[in-house]
């Protein structure tokens, strides 16, 4: 069953501090090419970035992390670029999942892995298994990943495991499936690189998510920007469909 109630069928319940923020990292290839260095050297850069903001999401007791590293739609990009992206994320991942493990980091990818070279799946599979009863921060990355294939899958997945599933079936039904089931739906969505668009992340998640746009490019994103960011959140007056009057009087819901 998905963590935390869905915001289109019950009202959740939010604080100050987001519980969980998903980020599309973006910027990486202007950063570089605005330093006339090869894009890849903004990707890695950008790894740095990723440090960082694990870090600073630990030390705000955020619960759940969750960055768009490659999408559906990047193999669309030179070849070089999906090569070397590719080698990047091994990398990362070679020398990361044993210290997310010390760190308390529970590690999840989503997406569909079916399209990486084994080694990769390989690694998440053992940082997944290593990481899965750690509480500390749930640090998720999206990588080929598509807010319709999520969608689709998920359909697929429900109608291949439930028989005698009603036409009129509800979200519920539909919801268990998708891929980040484990996770509440996100309080703040962050794009860096000045792009303002969802560019196919979490659709069906950031239904009521609260929406942030910085032209700050990903390799520049410090404590300090995800700082701006939650501020900007704090002062959202959050409404799920009902009026200011309402919130303000503290009523949750209607009859
Ligand atoms: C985001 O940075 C990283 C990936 C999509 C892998 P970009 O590579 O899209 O950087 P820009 O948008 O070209 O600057
Ligand atoms: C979105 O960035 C995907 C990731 C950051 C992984 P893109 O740079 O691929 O998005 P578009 O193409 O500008 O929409
Ligand atoms: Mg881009």
């Amino acid at each position: 069953m998905p963590q935390g109630p869905s915001s289109t069928r019950e009202i959740p319940e939010t604080g100050s501090i987001p519980k969980h923020i998903a980020i599309i990292m973006d910027g990486n290839g202007r950063w570089a090419q605005n330093r006339y260095l090869p894009r890849i050297a903004g990707h890695k850069q950008g790894v740095e970035t990723v440090r960082g903001v694990i870090k600073s999401c630990i030390e705000r007791n955020i619960s759940y992390l969750t960055l768009f590293a490659f999408s559906s739609e990047n193999w669309r990009r030179p070849t070089d670029e999906v090569t070397s992206l590719m080698q990047l994320f091994l990398g990362a991942l070679e020398q990361e999942i044993t210290k997310l493990h010390e760190n308390g980091i529970r590690f999840k990818v989503i997406g569909d892995l079916s399209k990486f070279e084994s080694k990769i799946i390989e690694f998440i599979q053992i940082g997944e298994q290593l990481t899965a009863e750690n509480t500390r921060l749930t640090f998720t990355i999206a990588a080929n990943y598509g807010g319709r294939w999520d969608i689709m899958q998920a359909m697929r997945k429900m109608m291949a495991q439930s028989t005698n599933l009603p036409l009129n079936f509800e979200e519920e039904n539909l919801a268990q499936y998708l891929s980040m089931s484990y996770a509440p739906e996100p309080d703040l969505f962050i794009r860096t690189g000045g792009e303002c668009r969802v560019s196919n992340f979490l659709l069906w998640q950031l239904a009521y998510t609260e929406l942030y746009f910085t032209n700050t490019l990903w390799p520049d994103f410090d404590e300090h920007e995800l700082e701006l960011a939650i501020q900007s959140y704090q002062q959202r007056e959050r409404r799920f469909g009902r009026t200011s009057e309402q919130i303000q009087m503290g009523i949750s819901a209607e009859g």
